[in-house]
């Protein structure tokens, strides 16, 4: 907590890390945890404030990572328990906050729970996850899917009946009405807590409780095929029970016991369903995610009434959140195109909540074509052909222009990145890296810009400007997201542009943000 009563993660800024792609040490092709140690530079010289670093749990790998085997240890692939010890501190060191991802709606297959439970109907373990008879027919119990594709449920030969994942057949369901269950995991959250973790990235927190009665999901009738497999359905029974949100408050009772350590949810849903995890009394997630900038169409107006719209719904004293990328949807440069990722940097790093940035879109990396036999993502390997999946952009941080891209010595485990690296960009005053660093230090130097009021200027067809308000200092943001001139709508000393440098008065350039003091 500062002087003015804002905790660090109102100020911050997250920085995701995907272990995997991030630097590789040993040799093996994959990131770890020595890697995301010696690059901690770059992530300080970016200047934000904390990293989440994405699953590093032992695991199968069936869902690169995201199937854990083991909820307290570390996955040899990214090193040993001391490597992670020494990277708290280092991460400490560098004035940074470290939060791990917690993925508490199903573990691996192979965790020796599931393995017990999959043994007989009688095992003690048997209702730590979710199984049904089949149909009289044989069919799965109900009608859900599969976010990965195929149906939810999965047959046990051995015992009869179907276990429910909601993600990849390696993914069972953890049953959450289980209090031996939520006791067990949150002695896990504890463990990581005393080891020194600054928060968790609570994973799927929208699947913690599917309906008991398994009712069937009603059909969707504007589904698209990109949209994915299972998304054919509304979610209305597998997703946001109001059940969940109790489970959310007891794992923030647990934060709690650690001097509010901060939880960052992961809920896709509708905007009621998202603020529902704030908990009424703010006793739940402290961020529950906002991924809207990453849903809604690249449009200035639609975009400005959602910013609307997002602040009006926020429970009262509630703190807002942006993101614009992630492990798991497309790249933004890739989505609008390389000039326009400035003006969605600047539009990310100006609104008022805490931004989290995706490794890599400070270099403005983009979606990569993955060649059918390097394919890792079970939601590709699933859906053959169709391009569905996440792999492009997940490739790994191209760190250099020598071989490997500074990532690795051996072979990647996804191919390189087509991007210019970071010692080339680091050295360019007009690369993406460095305008990102410097709108960095604008956001830190400006408490308008961070814990500011927010007011809308301005939204038409091309051009969104707001106002940034604290005491009396006034922050304008104006964004062209055309490539054509645009009349500018807010007066205003030039501060940072998309461009570098500052043109003529009262315009926006094609593609142009600007950043001024008024
Ligand atoms: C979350 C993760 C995603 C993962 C899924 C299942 O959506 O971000 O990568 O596949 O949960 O754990």
């Amino acid at each position: 907590m500062d002087d003015k009563g804002f905790v660090w993660w109102k100020r911050g800024i997250v920085y995701q890390i995907y272990p995997r792609s991030f630097q590789d040490t040993t040799g093996n092709g994959i990131g770890d945890l020595n890697g995301i140690r010696k690059r901690l530079g770059h992530v300080a010289d970016l200047g934000v404030d904390a990293i989440w670093i994405s699953p590093i749990y032992p695991s199968p790998m069936k869902d690169a990572g995201y199937d854990i085997s083991d909820y307290t240890g570390i996955e040899p692939i990214f090193g040993t328990l001391a490597d992670f010890e020494t990277l708290v501190q280092a991460v400490h060191d560098h004035g940074l906050k470290l939060l791990l991802d917690f993925v508490p709606s199903h573990s691996s297959d192979r965790h020796p729970w599931f393995q017990a439970a999959r043994s007989s109907r009688d095992d003690p373990k048997r209702d730590w996850y979710i199984w049904r008879d089949p149909r009289a027919d044989g069919r799965p119990p109900n009608n859900w899917l599969s976010e990965f594709g195929g149906p939810a449920w999965t047959l046990n030969e051995a015992t009869g009946q179907y276990y429910l994942h909601i993600y990849a057949r390696g993914q069972p369901a953890l049953n959450w009405r289980n209090p031996e269950v939520r006791a067990a995991m949150y002695d896990a959250m504890r463990i990581w807590f005393e080891r020194g973790v600054d928060g968790f990235r609570v994973d799927a927190a929208e699947h913690l409780t599917p309906d008991d009665q398994l009712r069937d999901n009603p059909p969707r009738k504007d589904w698209k095929f990109e949209d994915g497999p299972a998304q054919s359905l509304h979610r209305t029974y597998s997703s946001h029970q109001p059940e969940g949100l109790k489970i959310v408050r007891e794992m923030r009772a647990v934060a709690e016991e650690y001097g509010g350590r901060l939880l960052i949810g992961e809920a896709y849903g509708e905007l009621d369903e998202v603020m529902m995890y704030y908990g009424t009394a703010l006793d739940g997630f402290q961020l529950p995610f906002n991924f809207k900038l990453i849903e809604a169409p690249w449009d200035p107006s639609a975009i400005a009434d959602y910013i609307d719209i997002y602040e009006a719904a926020l429970p009262e004293g509630a703190w807002p959140n942006w993101v614009l990328g992630n492990h798991d949807r497309n790249r933004i440069a890739t989505r609008v195109g390389a000039a326009q990722a400035r003006v969605a940097a600047m539009l990310l790093l100006t609104l008022r909540g805490t931004p989290t940035i995706f490794q890599g879109d400070e270099l403005g990396m983009v979606n990569e074509m993955i060649p059918e036999d390097m394919l890792q993502d079970p939601w590709a390997i699933n859906n053959p052909g169709t391009g569905l999946g996440r792999d492009p952009v997940r490739v790994p941080i191209p760190w250099d222009d020598g071989p490997g891209t500074g990532f690795t010595t051996g072979t990647p485990w996804l191919p390189l990145s087509s991007t210019t690296p970071v010692t080339v960009q680091a050295n360019d005053p007009g690369s993406m890296l460095t305008f990102q660093r410097g709108l960095i230090a604008m956001r830190r130097s400006e408490p308008a810009l961070t814990i500011g009021g927010y007011t809308r200027l301005h939204a038409d067809a091309g051009v969104l400007a707001y106002a940034r308000r604290h005491g009396d200092r006034t922050i304008n943001v104006a964004l062209n997201f055309t490539d054509r001139p645009q009349p500018l709508p807010c007066n205003g000393t030039p501060l940072v542009s998309t461009h570098g440098d500052f043109a003529a008065d009262g315009e926006l350039r094609p593609d142009e943000g600007l950043i001024l003091g008024a």
